[in-house]
């Protein structure tokens, strides 16, 4: 499952720029002759998708934090098989708005406390990470602030609210430690061409 491309994740909490800066990203190498896919979980795929309503819609009290697991890590797999797998191997960049880093945010810290699981499961079911990852870092008022003025429905996860979003980005801070090797963190509290120049010049620094 290594394949020959490249393969980019965005974390951050909601609303700190993930789907606005992997667009950007996604246009300037494109303009550089690349070949990307940009592509976001959870779905990526037409199954991936499928779920994605399931988790997303809803009561906060939907599904129990493990049957959850289950179900992202469902869609993650699909979106692999279908979509990641075969780009890397086309040898592609692959753009992926969010990836099993919020899994170990979102499952294993935030909800409940079912890292150990979260783990067995990825190593089991997808054990693939990400080359680069850039975690967009931001003041969790702001990010929520701007996450609910989308209204698009999908608010399962904005509903648990300004606590949860602190422990997560704590989280995602937390996660850029463990993880040093291919995380990189840019400040997101600020205007999204300087977020995106930063960006720019990361991947221009990474990419083979
Ligand atoms: P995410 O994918 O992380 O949830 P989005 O890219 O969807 O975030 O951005 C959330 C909202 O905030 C969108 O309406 C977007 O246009 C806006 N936005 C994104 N980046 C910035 C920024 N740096 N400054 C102000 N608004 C932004
Ligand atoms: P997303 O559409 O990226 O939301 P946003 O653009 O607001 O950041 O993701 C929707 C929600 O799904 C988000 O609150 C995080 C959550 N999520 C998980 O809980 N686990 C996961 O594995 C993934 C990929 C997302």
């Amino acid at each position: 499952m290594s394949g020959r491309g490249y393969f980019i994740s965005f974390e951050g909490i909601d609303g700190s720029g993930k789907s606005t800066q992997a667009h950007l990203l996604a246009e300037h190498l494109r303009g550089q002759g690349r070949d990307v896919v940009l592509t976001r979980e959870p779905g990526g795929s037409p199954g991936a998708e499928d779920i994605r309503r399931l988790v997303l819609e809803g009561d906060g009290d939907r599904w129990s934090p493990e049957t959850e697991l289950l179900l992202f890590t469902a869609a993650r797999r699909d979106h692999l098989e279908r979509t990641i797998s075969p780009a890397l191997d086309a040898g592609q960049v692959v753009i992926c708005d969010r990836f099993a880093d919020s899994t170990r945010l979102y499952q294993g810290l935030a909800r409940a406390d079912l890292r150990d699981l979260v783990d067995q499961l990825h190593s089991l079911m997808i054990g693939r990470e990400p080359d680069l990852t850039v975690l967009i870092d931001m003041d969790p008022e702001t990010g929520l602030d701007r996450a609910l003025a989308r209204g698009t429905g999908e608010e399962r996860f904005e509903s648990f609210g300004d606590g949860m979003q602190r422990k997560i980005r704590q989280g995602f801070l937390d996660l850029a430690a463990e993880f040093a090797d291919r995380f990189v963190i840019v400040d997101g509290n600020r205007q999204i061409d300087d977020v995106a120049a930063d960006i720019r010049q990361i991947a221009e620094g990474w990419l083979p």
